[in-house]
């Protein structure tokens, strides 16, 4: 075990998913192949401060407190306490949703020239927000559902009517830039309407409003750069007393769906929902891997729901078992994920940071 890759695993963070991250990063912890890497398990508290943990722990604030050093020459982590310095070689962010998700901390790894695993600022950012991910989507081609969005200062300007008008009903009622269904609601009457906007508004300052799709829940996970490579989709179903897949269904609720890998579809379906997504991944600038999830209607229509940037790796989540389908274990996933990435940060070094001028400055 000559120089094992120091990878730092970021899990937690500031987030409604916080323990859905500890439990995905638990896994990765787990099943990276410590004959190449040495992992990192450096959590992220609720309230924003960085620790060095004993494995990947809820238990964060027990660890040792780090502070990241901005010197892009010489990049890394030190300790608070002792004012040690921790050498990393790649970041590993295995957070779900705000701050983790949406480019904030791709941005402070960016800003100090460390490789990192997975989509950079700007993908991130685009796939986190539904409003603005839809936009790009629909430009690129890729089928999206209708959808109206407002800012929280309309809030007592949005009209159930209008919806109707131009929804129909039933529609969905989402924050933003939120995941694991927090902040979603189905709305199938007026009755619902003013608590499924007060519940997207209390995690956002934008909600989206979608047209329902009745429709299969096809998931597909997509990896690598260039070029990207899908896997065969997979499919959820809920069971029938859940209004769509909800929190619990996912995480809870250990009966609420049954998933199939994989999703029993004609070939040509197969291959339709396989370009979609590598389209809709290539659309919104992600990176080395993602998911992304879309419906299926009984006519064959195809929509993309959204894409997530850092899908779960937890013991329920689907990204890592559509690859399993595929032939590539826990452990060799993570170490292709590694790989990209550093051969992304390689690929970059050939982009020119100066330039030479007359300006006076
Ligand atoms: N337009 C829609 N039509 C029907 N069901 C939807 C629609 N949008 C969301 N849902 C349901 O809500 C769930 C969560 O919505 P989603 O947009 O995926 O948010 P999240 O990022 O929280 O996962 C979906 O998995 C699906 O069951
Ligand atoms: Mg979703």
């Amino acid at each position: 075990m000559t120089s094992r890759k120091k990878v730092a695993i970021l899990y937690g963070g500031r987030s409604v998913e916080h323990g859905v991250s500890v439990n995905s990063a638990r896994n990765i912890f787990e099943f990276i192949d410590k004959e190449l890497f040495e992992p990192l398990p450096i959590g992220i508290s609720e309230s924003g401060q960085w620790f060095l943990t004993q494995g990947v722990s809820k238990d964060i604030t027990q660890g040792k407190p780090l502070g990241l050093t901005l010197d892009a020459k010489n990049p890394g982590i030190i300790m608070l306490a002792s004012g040690d310095r921790m050498k990393v070689d790649i970041f590993f962010p295995v957070l779900h949703g705000t701050d983790g998700e949406d480019g904030s901390i791709q941005g402070l790894v960016k800003a100090i020239d460390m490789p990192m695993v997975g989509t950079g600022v700007l993908g991130s950012a685009a796939s986190m927000n539904k409003i603005i991910a839809k936009r790009l989507l629909k430009e690129a081609g890729v089928p999206v559902t209708k959808f109206l969005d407002y800012n929280f200062s309309q809030r007592n300007a949005i009209s159930f009517e209008t919806i109707v008008n131009k929804l129909g009903l039933p529609f969905m009622v989402k924050s933003a830039s939120l995941g694991s269904s927090v902040g979603v609601s189905k709305v199938s009457s007026r009755d619902e309407f003013n608590q499924a906007l007060d519940d997207s508004f209390r995690f956002d300052q934008e909600v989206i409003i979608e047209e329902f799709i009745q429709g299969r829940e096809i998931e597909c996970a997509i990896m690598g750069n260039n070029p990207p490579q899908a896997s065969n989709p997979g499919e959820i179903i809920i069971r029938k007393d859940y209004a769509f897949y909800t929190f619990d269904a996912k995480y809870v609720d250990p009966d609420a769906v049954t998933i199939h890998v994989p999703a029993v579809l004609d070939k040509r379906i197969i291959q339709k929902v396989r370009k979609i997504s590598v389209k809709a991944y290539q659309a919104l600038r992600c990176e080395d891997f993602a998911r992304v999830d879309l419906f299926l209607t009984s006519e064959g229509k195809v929509y993309v729901n959204e894409i997530n940037s850092i899908p779960g790796f937890t013991n329920s989540s689907m990204f890592p078992m559509m690859w399993k389908e595929k032939g590539v274990t826990f452990t060799d996933l993570i170490t292709k994920l590694i790989d990209f990435a550093f051969e992304r940060h390689a690929a970059h070094k050939r982009i020119e940071r100066g330039f030479q001028s007359n300006l006076n400055y």
